[in-house]
């Protein structure tokens, strides 16, 4: 009888892990950040407003060419700027917004860090980073969307903006929303959600429901930097970004 020959067990090839979803780099990427909390922005000091009866500036411009032209208008204006004295001195450049001028939706940020006052671009660094993964997750691209900030320079040392820097930045960031005039917007974090609604609420107060700006349905969610700090609030901003996405026709 012929002996049978006892193969080798073979090596069993490690199963191959499988990529990160868009989804799953966003809600995995639990980076804690300790850093000494930031003083809370001075509360009381926005004028409440309804700013939702208040229509869109200038005319509807169609064309690419036409929202470039006139993005490059309020870029010139704000690039020379020098109202807000401490932050023109200390800048290194202002950050006027990135991205595409017909985008369906916006996000709105507080201000440059410091790596944005380097690049000249919003939302490059840490929470830049964080908020690119949120977008992808959205089965987004950061081109598809438009990204700016309340402020257009960098407080010294990442303080939160004056009620007086915000008042003087403030018509950039209407002129550039009335040009872009997107579907939704979404606001990121306190500063940029209680200057767009023109409100002292909260931004636990403000999150998860569409608010109103100009005409314009405006959710509101927690800032990325908020996110590195406590990644629990991730869940949060998801629920946030199913209820954005579901009405721009995207189920996520
Ligand atoms: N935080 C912001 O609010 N905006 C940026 O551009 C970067 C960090």
């Amino acid at each position: 009888m012929p002996k049978i020959r006892r193969q080798p067990p073979r090596a069993t090839q490690p199963a191959a892990t499988p990529a990160p979803t868009a989804v799953q780099a966003f809600q995995g990427s639990e980076v804690t950040i300790s850093r000494t909390p930031r003083p809370a922005p001075p509360v009381g000091t926005l004028p409440v407003a309804d700013v939702g009866s208040q229509p869109l500036e200038g005319p509807v411009l169609k064309t690419r060419g036409e929202r470039v032209a006139a993005l490059e208008v309020i870029q010139a204006e704000v690039k020379p700027c020098i109202q807000c004295k401490e932050l023109a001195t200390t800048r290194t450049q202002t950050v006027f917004g990135v991205g595409n001028p017909l985008a369906q939706l916006c996000f709105v940020g507080e201000a440059p860090g410091a790596d944005e006052d380097e690049r000249g671009e919003p939302f490059v660094g840490r929470a830049g980073q964080l908020l690119t993964k949120i977008i992808e997750a959205c089965q987004l691209k950061r081109e598809d969307v438009f990204i700016l900030n309340v402020l257009k320079c960098r407080p010294p040392g990442n303080r939160p903006p004056l009620p007086d820097e915000v008042a003087n930045c403030r018509p950039f960031l209407d002129r550039q929303l009335a040009v872009i005039r997107p579907q939704y917007i979404c606001c990121l974090g306190t500063t940029a959600a209680q200057t767009l609604l023109q409100t002292d609420r909260t931004i636990g107060q403000l999150r998860g429901k569409f608010h109103d700006y100009r005409g314009i349905p405006v959710m509101c969610t927690y800032h990325p930097a908020y996110l590195l700090r406590n990644p629990g609030a991730k869940r949060d901003v998801w629920e946030d970004m199913k209820k954005l996405m579901a009405k721009l026709g995207v189920n996520l």
